[in-house]
């Protein structure tokens, strides 16, 4: 399946992704399989110059046009590999404690520059159902891994992570806020 990225001028990136049918479709499967993919040839740096991508860590099904509530993310945090499928998250705790990385963030279906902390909770836990390895799941993420897993879970609920942006003051730290 051939991902077309969906940029975040079409009002469809706004709009609220709807529930995925347990068992997974073979359809449905197969996108979440094609947009795996797609992280793994972006984070190959002959491929995504060749052919002029962007390096993504993580993709929602919006992104492709999608309207379901399902994403993938893909990377290394240092002492973890992360990599899922995840279907119909839910974010069932989070702290109260902040985070925000230092440089701020990026979007596969964002081009214009939006510099500023963007505010999220420091560890959240989610429930899904993870396609990758066929079961229900309970994530327990702090630090990077629960802000990737913010920033795409946003999405499926028609948010941009610059709107976590104060506008006014984009650098300023939060005083429970931990910068990473
Ligand atoms: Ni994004």
């Amino acid at each position: 399946m051939k991902i077309k990225l969906v940029k975040d001028s079409n009002p469809i990136m706004r709009k609220r992704s709807l529930p995925v049918e347990l068992p997974l479709s073979k359809e449905d499967k197969d996108l979440l399989d094609s947009m795996l993919l797609y992280l793994k040839k972006s984070q190959d740096e002959k491929y995504a110059e060749k052919h002029n991508i962007k390096e993504g860590i993580g993709l929602a099904a919006i992104q492709t046009g999608n309207l379901k509530r399902m994403f993938v993310v893909y990377f290394d945090t240092g002492d973890e590999h992360v990599e899922y499928q995840l279907v119909n998250p839910k974010i069932i705790e989070s702290s109260i404690k902040k985070a925000a990385l230092q440089n701020g963030e990026g979007c596969l279906s964002v081009d214009d520059p939006h510099p500023g902390l963007v505010h999220r909770c420091f560890r959240i836990k989610m429930e899904a159902y993870d396609a990758l390895t066929n079961q229900n799941v309970t994530i327990d993420a702090k630090g990077f891994k629960a802000i990737v897993l913010q920033h795409e879970y946003d999405h499926l609920n028609g948010m941009f992570y610059y709107d976590h942006i104060d506008k006014k003051n984009p650098d300023l730290k939060l005083t429970n806020e931990e910068l990473i």
